[in-house]
């Protein structure tokens, strides 16, 4: 959150849309069903995602597929976030190798 409010806001009409339960890094997270795992989680307060070879914080780049900055475990494979589409009881894992 900056001092002039939070970098990342919902539009409003996600309040009343379907809800679901993703389970992140071991921690449950609301999310809007069939929104982009990639917004999900920066909605969660989640945007780095990993951490690069040189050791900084990974997040959400491009938004298309193209930059792999986004990948995650997604239950069991390495998968590019802003790619998928939230699903009740989804496993995500987002430290590089991830799982428990
Ligand atoms: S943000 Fe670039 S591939 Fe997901």
């Amino acid at each position: 959150m900056s001092a002039d409010g939070p970098l990342w806001v919902r539009a409003p009409a996600l309040d009343v849309a379907p809800r679901c339960v993703l389970v992140v890094d071991g921690v449950a997270v609301s999310a809007v069903a069939g929104e982009c795992l990639a917004t999900a989680l920066a909605a969660s307060g989640r945007l780095a995602l990993g951490v690069s070879p040189a050791g900084r914080p990974r997040g959400l780049v491009c938004l298309m597929g193209t930059c792999q900055q986004c990948v995650a475990l997604v239950d069991g494979r390495r998968r590019p976030t802003c790619l998928v589409a939230v699903r009740d009881g989804m496993e995500v894992w987002l430290t590089d190798g991830g799982g428990p």
